[in-house]
């Protein structure tokens, strides 16, 4: 069981996170947080399986570049937990453009575009439960 106020939240290093060799770097800055890691996978996505992640952002003119680059080469996929881990995970992501990311952020400090962008973070309780189940079955989460 979950203890009360725990939150979970799915977190990816993207392509060009793992490429850069940059993993170590966005873990680190997890666990610095005090943020708990629940679970850790590596795996390439196929072009299908990018598309159906993204798919709330099925009619944005970006659709077929992100999933193009999401399914360019091993990510690494993790569910983190903590208390209220959506947001601080998106506080040290930094906004979607590094250009615009603040200062210490994961995007500002690493990233190179507003789309290969190092990490991805869930923006909401509801898609947090859905991008976890995409990648992980209640069994793979260490409670
Ligand atoms: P994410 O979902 O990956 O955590 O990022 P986010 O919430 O900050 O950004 P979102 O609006 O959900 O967009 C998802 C991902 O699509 C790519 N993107 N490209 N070319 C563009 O203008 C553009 N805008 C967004 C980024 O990889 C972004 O993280
Ligand atoms: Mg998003």
């Amino acid at each position: 069981m979950r203890q009360a106020g725990n939150q979970r939240t799915l977190s990816i290093v993207k392509p060009d996170g793992v490429r850069k060799g940059v993993v170590g770097e966005v873990i680190r800055r997890f666990e610095t947080a005090g943020i708990r890691i629940a679970a850790m996978r590596m795996l390439r996505l196929t072009k299908r399986e990018a598309e159906g992640f993204y798919a709330v952002h099925r009619e944005r003119p970006f659709y077929g570049s992100l999933t193009d680059f999401m399914s360019s080469g091993p990510i690494v996929v993790m569910v983190l937990e903590g208390e209220n881990v959506i947001a601080r995970n998106r506080e040290l992501m930094g906004a979607t453009d590094p250009k615009k990311a603040a200062q210490g952020t994961i995007r500002a400090a690493l990233a190179d575009s507003v789309e290969q962008n190092i990490v991805h973070g869930s923006d909401a309780p509801e898609t947090a439960e859905t991008e976890i189940g995409y990648f992980f079955s209640d069994l793979d989460i260490v409670i």
